[in-house]
């Protein structure tokens, strides 16, 4: 939520810095796309040229990529406080125009501060919280602080929320200081550049080296260097590592889309998910033995998959797991306690109700297992365990490759509870291999079904045992990004209610592969059809109830949802282009849901 990054040319190479960001911002796309802006020091004038769009939209209308100077920050938002509009963007500066500041997260308790900036006389010029921080800022400078970087860790003291920001001063031939409490910033280091960010994705190829920054630690770039402070104002020693380049290469291979592309990606990444992980999986998996309870927390598309892992728990290793969504999990954290073992799921690793979620687990001494697919998040720096997806950026909102890698985890995860983790991994290869085979047939027809469905309002999507979380997932995957209503629900829960909705031709998704469920779903599609449902089957197997059928091949019982979940991703894709939306970025969301 909220893309930042800052770019300082630490050799007096003559680079422009804002063309840096501006490259930064589109990798960070993800985050936030309803306004951007940059600010850059140019000799001694800081100029910010921000508005509403898509970054290259700001880029191209105020000629961004034109900025000169060697040092500047930038922004790509998703709104919080304050409307859609050029003043709400960021950066904002203080009142003299020295210091610019990009930030990701909320400042609580902002209307306080701002009473008492606007008592002090300060006037604003956004409805944002951000604002507040320029203008501490310059008056922690103007009451004497000895550098920007005290003056940040001064103000931090009196921020209250989550927050990662960079501060930009036009003083002293510029300074660069950045911050974070509960939301990410990396600290990459290039030949000629030193970059700061919110991911590690937005200077993947213009640096070779990162380090990431933890909780209340502070970076001051400036023409002598790089250096890093403890929450208390004391220099750190840090280090760093080399940045992952196949985790930083964000090419659509020539895809129209990111969203497809990834898809794409799945018979590949399913097949190599969790290599490398076999000691995380194995004692992860006898964590969850020892333990009294086991819970999964996650949001969105990961609490779909967790959904399924539970099923699989079950099924493959007689364990009973609860999902509570991670918004609704502080709610049970009274029934937390050291025998607990929350499943922490998150491709990103900085959804906001994770986080919390898990920050109360560990006060209540709980362990956690941390499954996460972006690296060094912040997840993984809160697991006891940390099992990784290993299946490389995913920059389409709508998350896909990492759904289906986040089922293989909990698959593997259930095999190695009942130490049958090598026949887990060759029904997970063979399940891949079927996979590619699927996905390169069904372009096409599921093109041309989307053509036909284009214009129908809603869609209901039934399944059961874990085709039920297929089900959900099939129905986000539509509402997210061509806007239609839909909904995923246990098949067997359609006449207690949803039946009533429906009408002739009403679309239903009915999910039907050939294992335990079969024969009760196409009875419950069978009960729709004859209230006029359009019934569209995904299965193996055909039926006389099917007005179309999306035919999968026959795969290990449990591993149908690997095989099902593309085609409906895929389904959903053709939806969203017919109806001229666009999947990489639907309106009003992102990906990394950093606000609670
Ligand atoms: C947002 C995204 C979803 C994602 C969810 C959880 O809502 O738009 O695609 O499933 O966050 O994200 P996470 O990174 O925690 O898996």
């Amino acid at each position: 939520m909220c893309g930042i990054i800052g770019c300082f040319g630490t050799n007096g190479v003559a680079e422009p810095a804002a063309r840096s960001v501006l490259e930064g911002l589109r990798r960070l796309e993800y985050r936030g796309y309803d306004s951007a802006g940059v600010a850059a020091l140019d000799g001694c004038t800081l100029v910010v040229r921000k508005d509403v769009g898509y970054v290259d939209q700001v880029a191209v209308r105020f000629e961004l990529e034109d900025m000169t100077g060697t040092v500047a920050v930038g922004h790509t938002r998703w709104a919080t406080h304050g409307g859609v509009t050029q003043g709400n963007a960021h950066p904002h500066t203080d009142m003299a125009g020295r210091i610019a500041v990009v930030h990701n997260g909320i400042i609580e308790n902002y209307r306080a501060l701002r009473d008492d900036l606007t008592d002090a006389g300060v006037v604003f010029r956004s409805e944002t919280d951000t604002e507040v921080i320029p203008h501490l800022l310059a008056m922690a400078m103007a009451d004497g602080c000895p550098s920007l970087a005290e003056a940040v860790r001064k103000v931090c003291a009196r921020l209250q929320g989550s927050y990662a920001f960079l501060a930009l001063s036009a003083d002293g031939g510029g300074t660069m200081v950045g911050v974070r409490k509960d939301n990410p910033l990396v600290v990459g280091f290039g030949d000629s550049q030193i970059f700061v960010a919110s991911d590690v994705l937005a200077f993947g190829p213009m640096a070779s080296r990162m380090a990431p920054l933890l909780d209340g630690e502070i970076v001051e770039v400036t023409m002598a260097g790089v250096r890093f402070f403890d929450v208390y104002g004391s220099e750190l020693a840090k280090n760093s590592d080399a940045v992952d380049i196949v985790w930083a290469n964000t090419d659509r291979n020539g895809h129209p889309h990111y969203m497809l592309k990834e898809i794409f990606e799945q018979p590949r990444a399913v097949c190599e998910c969790g290599a490398g992980e076999d000691d995380s999986l194995v004692d992860a998996a006898l964590a969850i033995l020892g333990a009294r309870q086991v819970v999964f927390t996650a949001c969105g598309t990961s609490r779909h998959a967790s959904l399924i892992g539970r099923y699989f728990f079950s099924k493959i290793a007689r364990r009973f797991a609860d999902v509570v969504m991670a918004s609704e999990f502080g709610y049970f954290a009274r029934s937390l306690n050291p025998q607990t073992v929350v499943i922490a799921v998150s491709q990103s690793g900085e959804t906001a109700d994770v986080i919390a979620g898990v920050k109360l687990a560990r006060q209540a001494g709980a362990h956690v297992v941390s499954v996460v697919n972006r690296p060094a998040c912040l997840l993984e720096e809160m697991g006891d365990h940390v099992i990784r997806l290993g299946c490389g950026a995913e920059v389409g909102v709508a998350a896909t490759k990492t759904f289906t890698c986040e089922v293989i985890v909990f698959y593997l995860l259930a095999h190695a509870m009942v130490n049958r983790l090598k026949q887990g991994r060759a029904n997970v290869e063979r399940a891949g291999e079927l996979l590619g085979e699927l996905l390169q047939g069904l372009n096409g027809g599921l093109w041309k079904l989307a053509a036909d469905l284009k214009g129908r309002d809603h869609f209901y999507y039934i399944g059961r045992g874990v085709n039920f979380a297929a089900a959900m997932e099939g129905a986000l995957k539509l509402k997210e990004i061509s806007y239609i209503h839909a909904e995923g629900m246990p098949a067997g829960e359609l006449k207690h209610g949803t039946l009533a909705l429906i009408e002739p031709g009403t679309p239903i998704m009915a999910i039907c592969p050939n294992d335990e469920t079969h024969a009760e779903t196409i009875s419950n599609a069978t009960e729709a059809k004859a209230r006029g449902a359009f019934i569209i089957g995904v299965s193996d197997l055909p039926s006389e109830v099917f007005d179309y059928w999306i035919k999968i091949p026959a795969v290990s019982p449990l591993l149908y949802p690997v095989l099902l979940i593309p085609p409906l991703q895929l389904f959903a894709y053709h939806m969203a282009v017919a109806r001229g939306c666009d999947p990489d970025k639907p309106r009003n969301l992102a990906k990394s849901v950093t606000v609670k």
